[in-house]
């Protein structure tokens, strides 16, 4: 299934996020409402809303709860996404300039503060204390997971296991929650809550593993992203660490010192050494490993159209070009 056909099992459901999402922007600080409107109106591809959705719906949700919790999600999703490209001097997203690029650092951060805080008055009328613990859990651990990532960068020692424990945090925790607070909302019994906890943690971490490999390999269009981010930032994702592992003495330090220093002056060097090391192949396995988990953890949910669209959703997350 592509995409499109996954959000197609929810239509409704996924327009009334968007109507929500336009209604709860609303600021009257004019600054706030063009910056938030900005981002929020480049597209995206709603993948952590779609998510919510389907897992609500396949947990048997009859209510309509789950599309404000979608949209709560979309909005915690797009403030760091704000925060995201200030710390890393990113200047392309969704296919457009960055924020920050068109309105300065100072301008994305606050109003990265303005929709995280829009998100907690939402989950306020959701009136549900384990939403709002799942939740501030989540972007806590968010919050820790980028500054962890900040202390690995330019760092050519990090590990795989220190790499994965920052993507676990800054990412892969937010497809949790979304998956997780699905299944409270529907009054889902503790094991498929459970099941759908775990679906998510997999399937985000997949997620973040094939962003990583295509910060060398995508093509900048389709993406809506300048590749090489993460190496003008000197980030030691797993693609480098990778081949930083299995190269011969002279690649060993070129890898390193483009870590230690980061730019983009030997991109394309680096770039070949990543794929002929076999750092993409690599990451690429271990994502196909992470999508079979979170295959394998909806096992306890009934059979449903919803269902099948939450084990699309994994397979799209690893086979995506964008
Ligand atoms: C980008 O997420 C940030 C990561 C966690 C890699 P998405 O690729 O879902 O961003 P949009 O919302 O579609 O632009
Ligand atoms: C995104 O990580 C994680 C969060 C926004 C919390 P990246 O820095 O890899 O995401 P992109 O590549 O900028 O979208
Ligand atoms: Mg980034
Ligand atoms: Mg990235």
């Amino acid at each position: 299934m592509t995409l499109e056909q996954i959000r197609e099992l929810v239509t409704v459901d996924f327009e009334a996020v968007d109507r929500v999402v336009k209604q709860r922007l609303h600021s009257q600080v004019a600054l706030v409402d063009q910056v938030a409107g900005y981002i929020i109106h480049s597209g995206g591809k709603r993948l952590r809303p779609l998510l919510v959705l389907l897992a609500a719906r396949a947990c048997g949700s009859t209510g309509e709860r789950h599309i404000e919790a979608a949209a709560i999600i979309e909005f915690i999703h797009t403030a760091t996404l704000l925060h995201d490209d200030v710390v890393d001097g990113s200047s392309l997203r969704r296919g457009r300039d960055t924020a920050n690029e068109v309105f300065g650092n100072a301008t994305s951060v606050l109003v990265g503060d303005f929709l995280y805080s829009r998100a907690f008055q939402m989950m306020v009328t959701l009136d549900r204390m384990r939403i709002m613990q799942i939740l501030a859990e989540a972007t806590n651990a968010i919050a820790e997971g980028e500054v962890l990532q900040l202390m690995t960068a330019r760092d050519p020692e990090t590990t795989e296991t220190r790499y994965l424990d920052v993507i676990h945090r800054k990412t892969a925790r937010l497809f949790q929650a979304g998956a997780q607070i699905a299944a409270v909302l529907s009054d889902a019994p503790a094991p498929i809550e459970d099941a759908l906890a775990r679906y998510g943690n997999h399937i985000g971490t997949a997620f973040q593993l094939i962003d990583d490999a295509l910060d060398y390999q995508a093509d900048e269009d389709s993406l809506g992203k300048h590749l090489g981010d993460d190496l003008a930032e000197g980030k030691p994702t797993l693609p480098l660490i990778y081949a930083l592992q299995h190269g011969n003495p002279e690649q060993k330090a070129l890898i390193r010192q483009a870590i230690e220093n980061g730019g983009l002056e030997r991109l394309d060097d680096i770039t070949r050494a990543v794929a002929s090391l076999g750092g993409l192949a690599y990451t690429a396995r271990l994502a196909q490993s992470e999508a079979d988990q979170a295959l394998a953890a909806l096992d306890p949910l009934p059979s449903s159209a919803f269902k099948e669209g939450l084990s699309e959703l994994a397979r799209f997350a690893v086979a995506r070009k964008h």
